[in-house]
């Protein structure tokens, strides 16, 4: 794994308000920045530091001063609002600069009894968490990184198979926003010809017999920069890279967050089997020869036969048809 972001990287307020000057994507020198700021020139440098540090692509011309590469869009309350339209009294949203962690805090917020809806979004991560322990790495304006709060009635031993319907809620989203080609990996990736585009970890509070939370933490990469992807130590996708307008991060948070309360609903009444034939449309891997990799580290080969009502992994393998309910999933290349 390469090094993780620094975490001293854009977190202080000041790499913010000078990232917010920039935003137009016009030039900006380091002394009218300074001035209108009321800050030394010193840190005005510092923060343009920080910014580089985070994968902000900055331009520096002597003379005229410094531009960003676009100008960035930022996570905006009314916008996101909008977008919603008349159900956006559906969500609470709290929207960061710099958060650890998009579910880290969602985490914390929902043991002090946060309202079913809740949604953190955050610009930057400095400790994005990805599934089995791994970071999740992304760049200022150039990723969506948020994480929705959903109460359950019943316990935790029903949300078997819940990251897979968030997985039709991230598909229809992309769909309706334009964006063709994409599949779905088991348990819960969005991939783009075999490269991670987005990411899903759900993680649980409650105990078996309910009622339960779910923190459901999404990453979409939309135009990584290339510091960031030196980071990312598997193959990965941006909006961008797949041709096509890249979508406005609001009005993309919106929508799917919209089908993400219409699939979370229909999970609520029945589980997933009501979504298994929307998941298996998009199934990247369908019928594939697979190498499934447990978390005790065993490796099973096989053939990948479906998913069931309940969401497990259906492998026929040396041994007979198996179920997986957890693992990591990579394609193997039959000779
Ligand atoms: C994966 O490994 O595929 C899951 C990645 C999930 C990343 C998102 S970004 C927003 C939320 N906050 C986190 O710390 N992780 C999730």
């Amino acid at each position: 794994m390469r090094p993780s972001q620094p975490e001293s990287a854009a977190v202080k307020p000041l790499t913010f308000a000078v990232l917010r000057l920039l935003s137009d994507g016009e030039f900006h020198s380091g002394e009218e920045m300074a001035q209108q700021l009321n800050v030394s020139r010193a840190s005005v440098w510092q923060a343009m530091r920080n910014l580089d540090e985070a994968g902000v692509d900055l331009f520096r011309v002597p003379g005229r001063g410094y531009r960003l590469r676009e100008p960035l869009h930022w996570i905006d309350r009314d916008k996101i609002r909008a977008g919603l339209g008349d159900r956006a009294g559906l969500f609470d949203l709290e929207i960061a600069d710099c958060l650890a962690s998009t579910n880290s805090r969602l985490l914390e917020k929902a043991v002090q009894g946060a309202p079913h809806g809740s949604c953190v979004i955050t610009e930057m991560q400095t400790a994005g968490r990805g599934r089995r322990g791994r970071e999740w790495h992304a760049n200022l304006g150039g990723s969506l990184t948020f994480s929705l709060l959903w109460r359950f009635n019943q316990g935790a031993g029903f949300l078997s198979g819940l990251s897979l319907a968030v997985g039709v809620a991230l598909m229809r989203a992309l769909n309706q926003v334009g964006v063709s080609g994409a599949g779905l990996k088991w348990p819960n990736d969005v991939l783009h010809q075999h490269r991670k585009l987005a990411g899903i970890l759900i993680e649980l509070q409650g105990d078996m017999l309910g009622p339960s939370a779910a923190v459901i933490g999404i990453g979409i990469n939309l135009k990584l920069s290339g510091k960031v992807l030196n980071r990312i130590d598997q193959a990965v996708v941006d909006l961008h890279s797949i041709g096509g307008d890249v979508p406005e991060r609001n009005f993309l948070l919106a929508n799917i967050l919209l089908h993400l309360a219409d699939v979370l609903n229909e999970f609520d009444e029945g589980g997933f089997s009501s979504l298994r034939e929307e998941w298996l449309k998009h199934h990247a891997y369908h019928e594939k020869q697979v190498l499934l990799i447990l978390p005790d580290g065993s490796h099973h080969q096989g053939h990948l036969l479906d998913v069931a009502d309940d969401g497990a992994l259906l492998v026929r393998t040396a041994v007979g048809k198996q179920r997986f309910t957890s693992g990591e999933i990579s394609l193997r290349t039959v000779a």
